[in-house]
């Protein structure tokens, strides 16, 4: 086992030969948007993030399926499932079976196996004082679901937030591989606090994050304003509030934004300073959903995010 459940690592990594290891995650959930087909897409493109979080490469993908098969119409299944083929297929990997159960109520997820060479493991405990931190995909996901549920967003931002759930973070992966990385994790469930506080304990330094400087989907700052914070983010919140410290004049909004749950969010990478620029241009060449130098890595203290306006 190269790669095992500690220090929050996004999937494990087992060990075959000198030149082959396995990568291995799993992930299902419940329903975040209405339309099936939409919902196997964001379900396939989240299980598949922890391996490209670090730097794997997908070959087969297992479904896992709960639905209450006696009392919902079986095109709703059909829906999600050809959803996710269509996200596997842009992963390059192959669906392989699965699993499903009798369930009240829906839900659906991948367990995606992938390669990666021993050499070439990219995991969050890497991160060195003077990196830049980067994000790919804009914040703001978890406020603009539970607006969703609410029935108020407009359509255009249901289009939006839908595109980048369902996005693969492969290109923003591929990217980090050819510049070469220090760390990597995607942002998911703890948001991009959460997340960074991880990297930061398992990497054993400190880092700055900018609240400006974290790109948002604009409709989530007038959501967050309006109140509508998902449970998730309020526990994230929670968890962070003794691993971080932020300055007084910053945003209370943008920083409740910092510990928004994502779904399907993006790569936070730690990469040397003088390639950073390297990397925002590969990034913007593959036209990740966004580019963003958001912070830094300081030697100490371990653990600890400060958060700057
Ligand atoms: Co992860
Ligand atoms: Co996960």
């Amino acid at each position: 086992m190269l790669v095992g459940v500690e220090n929050w690592s996004d999937s494990t990594v087992y060990k075959l030969t000198e030149n082959l290891a396995i990568v291995q995650t799993l992930d299902f959930f419940t329903p975040i948007v209405n339309d099936p087909f939409d919902f196997g897409r964001i379900a396939a493109a989240n299980s598949f993030s922890d391996i490209y979080a670090m730097g794997g490469k997908p070959v087969t993908a297992m479904n896992i399926v709960c639905f209450p098969i006696d009392t919902m119409d079986k095109a709703v299944l059909k829906a999600i499932i050809e959803g996710s083929l269509q996200v596997i297929y842009e992963a390059g990997a192959v669906m392989a079976g699965g699993h499903s159960v009798q369930d009240n109520e829906i839900k659906y997820g991948l367990s995606v196996t992938g390669v990666i060479h021993p050499d070439k493991i990219v995991t969050n405990t890497g991160a060195k004082p003077g990196d830049s931190l980067i994000i790919t995909k804009p914040i703001g996901i978890g406020v603009l679901s539970t607006a969703l549920k609410a029935k108020k967003l407009k359509i255009e931002t249901q289009r939006y937030i839908t595109e980048i759930m369902a996005t693969l973070n492969k290109d923003a992966s591929e990217a980090m591989l050819d510049i070469g990385v220090n760390a990597c994790t995607d942002i998911t469930g703890f948001g991009l606090l959460g997340h960074a506080i991880n990297m930061a304990k398992a990497s054993k330094v400190g880092m700055r994050i900018y609240a400006q400087k974290v790109p948002y989907i604009p409709e989530a700052i007038e959501f967050a304003e309006a109140g509508f914070i998902p449970k998730g983010s309020y526990l994230n919140q929670t968890y962070c509030l003794c691993h971080f410290k932020a300055k007084e004049s910053v945003d209370q909004i943008l920083l409740s934004l910092l510990s928004d749950a994502q779904t399907s969010g993006g790569l936070l990478i730690s990469v040397p300073q003088q390639k950073a620029q390297q990397l925002i241009d590969r990034l913007k060449e593959k036209n990740t959903p966004c580019a963003s130098i958001i912070g830094e890595v300081i030697p100490e203290p371990a653990g600890i995010i400060y958060v700057y306006p």
